[in-house]
């Protein structure tokens, strides 16, 4: 947890931003895997923890913007409850250390919404995504399920996301907290791999160590031989000579700051030649968007920057032919290069993504493309200083999505065909790490994780 002020700051500061009505934080509750009792492990909402710090289910906040005045929905803790779930500290004390006063129980939420609504207030929601808050909000505010997203609060949003768009020295500390477990899960992995191993073991190694860091992961492993599926979560195969996995792993500090990081090494230690080509022209993208991130640039230039220097090396592979301008504004390269350069990280691995992408990543200056490829870029407009941003660029051949274009002889006056025959089962290379924009330029966030061949190379053999 961060200090009492930090708390009480940002919570002054949404409230000033947002002018007047009610604001209402939903944290979350359990969520059931097969049956109640049974549920996912227990994550906050990003928001709710931004705003209280309280890492409990079954909490509200109600932020009353003209008076000032903040109110924690939640319950004490029953008999029941510390003989199944242990005794906790009161509700009202852990309250009072994030700087909140007053304590209310949760079934006083809804009357108190609808005293705000019926007294002409609006009450600014966020966009729901779980099943249980949009029922609530049904419940306690009548908004029927189909009309909870476009009547969320857009002032609400804004101001959301000018206060947690910019991560204070404080949250990064707690980012590179993240990291240094997942450089651990990394340097694991990367040493134990041999032929004859199945992916789950690898899985497994790693998901331990980001336990073992006090938090859990960030987000599901990927950890796969069949890198070029982007999101591949089967962790069944057998490791062969040969073979490259790609790993896309991060931990969440015990605080639920999110590590986001990907690197793509040789089952067998070494990289074939082949392998060689590709990995490089996937770092120099990679090296090269990053010198981009900077105060003032938008995040689309380093989208297009990473596009070009994959584009000029599968040139230099007689893969891609013509010029390097028209391949990249016509989309060409994204037979090999599908997805975005990256997107925020802080709280959330797409930090603030509940809030939409149209909010968070796209201006008035900067719409949204339909292009194939560019379209999953999730933010292109301008950066500023205490951005984090993940930059993960990658190459991949899709055999499917090769034959597709094939068929219809899509961009046939860029794309060798025939050449490309020779690359089809390669699989994929992708390099992840998150970067921080200072006023300095860019800065690579937490510890050194093997990247270059040879470093990685080195880590696999221990
Ligand atoms: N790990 C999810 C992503 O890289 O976006
Ligand atoms: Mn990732
Ligand atoms: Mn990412």
């Amino acid at each position: 947890m961060f200090n009492t002020e930090t708390y009480i700051q940002r919570r002054s500061k949404i409230m000033l931003a947002v002018g007047d009505g009610l604001i209402l934080l939903m944290g979350n509750d359990f969520s059931p895997m097969n049956y109640t009792d049974n549920a996912y492990h227990f994550r906050q909402d990003s928001n709710f923890l931004y705003f209280t710090g309280l890492n409990l289910p079954v909490l509200a906040l109600t932020l009353h913007c003209s008076s000032g005045e903040v109110i924690l929905y939640g319950n004490e803790q029953s008999i029941e409850d510390k003989i199944w779930m242990g005794p906790q500290k009161a509700l009202s004390e852990q309250a009072a250390a994030v700087g909140i006063e007053q304590v209310r129980p949760y079934n006083e939420l809804a009357a108190a919404l609808q005293t705000a609504r019926a007294s002409g207030q609006q009450v600014h929601y966020l966009p729901p995504y779980r099943g249980e808050n949009k029922i609530q909000l049904f419940q306690y505010l009548g908004i029927p399920f189909e009309q909870q997203k476009e009547r969320t609060s857009a002032a609400l949003i804004k101001a959301v996301i000018s206060l947690r768009e910019r991560k204070s020295p404080a949250e990064i500390v707690e980012m590179e907290k993240a990291l240094a477990i997942t450089k651990a899960m990394y340097l694991a992995v990367m040493k134990q791999c041999k032929p004859g191993m199945k992916e789950a073991q690898l899985a497994g190694i790693a998901h331990g160590i980001a336990l073992a860091g006090g938090g859990e992961l960030a987000y599901p492993i990927i950890l796969t031989k069949n890198g070029q599926v982007l999101h591949n979560h089967e962790h069944h195969h057998v490791l062969q000579d040969g073979d490259l996995v790609l790993a896309d792993m991060g931990a969440a500090s015990a605080m639920q700051y999110a590590a986001d990081i990907t690197r793509t090494f040789p089952v067998n230690g070494k990289f074939s030649s082949q392998q060689k080509d590709i990995y490089q022209i996937v770092l120099n993208a990679q090296l090269a968007a990053i010198d981009l991130l900077r105060p003032g640039i938008k995040h689309l230039e380093a989208h297009l920057k990473a596009s070009k220097v994959i584009t000029e090396g599968l040139k230099s592979l007689n893969i891609l032919k013509g010029d390097t301008e028209e391949i990249v504004a016509l989309g060409a390269h994204a037979l090999f290069f599908p997805h975005g350069l990256g997107h925020m990280i802080g709280l959330d691995v797409h930090d603030m993504e509940d809030l939409g992408e149209h909010y968070l990543g796209y201006d008035e200056e900067t719409t949204r493309s339909t292009q194939f490829g560019l379209k999953s870029l999730r933010m292109a407009r301008e950066l500023e200083e205490g951005h984090v941003m993940t930059s993960e660029p990658g190459l991949y051949f899709i055999p499917d999505l090769i034959d597709k274009w094939q068929e219809n002889n899509h961009f046939a006056q860029f794309v060798n065909y025939a050449e490309l025959q020779h690359w089809r089962n390669f699989s994929g290379v992708r390099i992840e790490d998150d970067v921080l924009v200072t006023a300095n330029g860019p800065r690579i966030i937490g510890p050194a994780i093997p990247k270059t061949i040879e470093e990685v190379e080195a880590a696999c053999q221990g």
